[in-house]
């Protein structure tokens, strides 16, 4: 079984993110079966149709780290119940890709913590919607994550069996779920 090339988009642009630590440690569960490529999205201007003409090279770059991922794994905090900003001006960019949106059909997990008791539960519904609109396979199931200071350990791997089995169980189905319907690559380029 090839490695699954997995975008880790978090949607997060503070520098001790929770969500961040979130995402690393879940590519951590996901151990040798991913090869992870955390996605900028801090440097993407605010989405104008009047930047059409010519996309902005942070603009290209994001649409080509999307693009070519077998799957996208979104961890994102929730702002004012809703998906921050910065998250949503990323997705609008990958929408107006050419010759296509980055979204159709791209396999998606979405997940998030918070400090709060719900763990991003609003937020996640709104992505959701939005990325099935656009054509994601959006895994279903749900991982909101409230977030506690020991909820991470220094090495990066989550301090309570129950969280972490859980936690495991939601990567082994998202992996499982991106290998079967990653596209097999053409019978000449096959080996
Ligand atoms: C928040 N926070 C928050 N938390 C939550 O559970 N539900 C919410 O609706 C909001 N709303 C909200 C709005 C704004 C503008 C800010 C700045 C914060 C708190 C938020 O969960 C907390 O700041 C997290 O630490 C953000 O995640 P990162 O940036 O650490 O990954």
């Amino acid at each position: 079984m090839s490695t699954l090339k997995v975008a880790v988009v978090v949607g997060s642009t503070r520098r001790e993110s929770i969500n961040r630590k979130l995402a690393e440690a879940l590519v951590r569960l996901g151990g040798d079966r991913v090869s992870a490529q955390f996605v900028r999205i801090d440097d993407l201007p605010m989405y104008s149709i009047d930047l059409e003409q010519e996309h902005p090279e942070a603009v290209l770059r994001f649409d080509q780290e999307i693009a070519g991922a077998d799957a996208v794994l979104v961890v994102t905090p929730e702002f004012n119940r809703s998906l921050p900003a910065v998250l949503k001006n990323a997705i609008d960019w990958g929408s107006r890709a050419k010759p296509q949106s980055v979204w159709r059909g791209k396999v998606a997990a979405i997940t998030g913590t918070s400090p709060g008791a719900i763990g991003t539960a609003v937020a996640q519904q709104h992505l959701r919607q939005i990325l099935g609109v656009l054509g994601s396979l959006v895994m279903g199931g749900e991982a909101y994550i409230s977030f506690k200071p020991d909820l991470i350990d220094e090495n990066g791997d989550f301090t309570n069996e129950s969280t972490r089995d859980f936690l495991q169980a939601y990567m082994d189905t998202f992996l499982t779920v991106a290998e079967k319907l990653k596209a097999p690559a053409p019978a000449v380029l096959a080996a």
